[in-house]
C-alpha cells in the first residue's frame, strides 16, 4: 500500500489542476451511513425507493422521515480527516475543483469553496408549488412534510433518481473534468450516473486517475492508482 501512496503522491506532485470527485464513503468515518453499505438501509428501504419524485408524490411523509433521519445524523457528525484533507488540497492547488455527490454539506463546512454539490443539499428546501428555495437548518422539523408560506409542500432540494442535474453544476463539472490533469476519486461506488461517467471523461481527456475506496469499483479499471483503504487514513498522506 505504501508503494501505491507513493505513486499517487508522485502523480499529485506533477499536477497543475486537481479535481476531486467524492461520494458518501468520504462521510462514512463521520458516522453517516453510505447508501449501499451495510448500514445504508433505512426501515428496509433502498435509496432508489425513496429518492424519487414518485415516492414523494405517493408518500411525502415517509420520504421526509428518511431525510429527517439523515439530517439528524449529519447534524451530529463531525468532520473527519478526509474532509479536512480535501479542504487543504483546495488551498494547495491554485487550480482546483471539488465535485461531490454528497448532500450533507460537510465539504463546505470543512472550508471547500470551489465545489459543485451535484445532487443538491439536504439543508435546502424547495416548494413543489411556487418553486421557492430556502434553507432550513432546524434539525427537528416542526412538521413533516414541511409546508411553504404559499401552502405548497416543501421537498428537499436534492436531485432524485430520474431528475436532471442542475445546469449550473453541470457546466462547472464538465469544464473542470475536461481541463484537469489529475482526478482524485474518493468513496464512491461509481454506479450512479451521470456522476459515474465523470472519471471516464477525465481519463479520455488525458487525466490521471487516483482512486481511494475500500473496495474495487467500475472506476478501478481506468485508475492509474487505486488505494483500497479508508479515506480518512489515506487522504492526509496524499496531502503531505
Ligand atoms: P455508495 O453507498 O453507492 O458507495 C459508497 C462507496 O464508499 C463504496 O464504494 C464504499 O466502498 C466506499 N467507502 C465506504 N467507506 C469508505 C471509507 N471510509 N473510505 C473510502 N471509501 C469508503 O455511495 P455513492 O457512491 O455516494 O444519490 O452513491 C451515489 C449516489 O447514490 C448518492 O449521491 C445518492 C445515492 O442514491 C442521491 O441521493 C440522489
Amino acid at each position: 500500500m505504501e508503494l501505491k501512496v507513493k505513486k499517487a503522491v508522485e502523480i499529485l506532485s506533477k499536477c497543475n489542476f486537481l479535481v476531486v470527485l467524492t461520494g458518501s464513503g468520504v462521510s462514512a468515518e463521520s458516522g453517516i451511513p453510505t447508501f449501499r453499505g451495510k448500514d445504508g438501509l433505512w426501515k428496509n428501504f433502498r435509496a432508489e425507493e425513496l429518492a424519487t419524485k414518485s415516492a414523494f408524490e405517493k408518500d411525502p411523509k415517509l420520504v421526509w422521515e428518511w431525510y429527517d433521519w439523515r439530517r439528524q445524523l449529519i447534524n451530529k457528525a463531525r468532520l473527519n480527516r478526509a474532509h479536512l484533507a480535501i479542504a487543504r488540497l483546495e488551498k494547495m492547488f491554485e487550480q482546483f475543483f471539488l465535485i461531490t455527490q454528497n448532500v450533507d454539506g460537510l465539504h463546505s463546512r470543512a472550508g471547500n469553496k470551489k465545489l459543485a454539490e451535484l445532487h443538491g443539499n439536504i439543508w435546502r428546501l424547495r416548494c413543489i408549488t411556487c418553486g421557492k428555495v430556502s434553507f432550513n437548518v432546524d434539525v427537528s422539523l416542526k412538521e413533516i412534510p414541511p409546508i411553504c408560506k404559499c401552502s405548497g409542500i416543501l421537498r428537499p432540494d436534492i436531485v432524485w433518481f430520474g431528475e436532471s442535474l442542475q445546469e449550473r453544476n453541470l457546466a462547472k463539472t464538465y469544464a473542470s473534468t475536461s481541463e484537469c490533469d489529475v482526478m482524485l476519486v474518493v468513496g464512491t461506488s461509481g454506479i450512479v450516473y451521470p456522476a459515474a461517467s465523470i472519471p471516464f471523461i477525465a481519463k479520455d481527456r488525458g487525466a490521471k486517475i487516483i482512486e481511494v475506496n475500500l473496495e474495487e469499483t467500475p472506476i478501478t479499471q481506468i485508475a492509474d492508482v487505486s488505494i483500497f483503504s479508508k479515506a480518512g487514513e489515506i487522504l492526509p498522506k496524499l496531502k503531505k
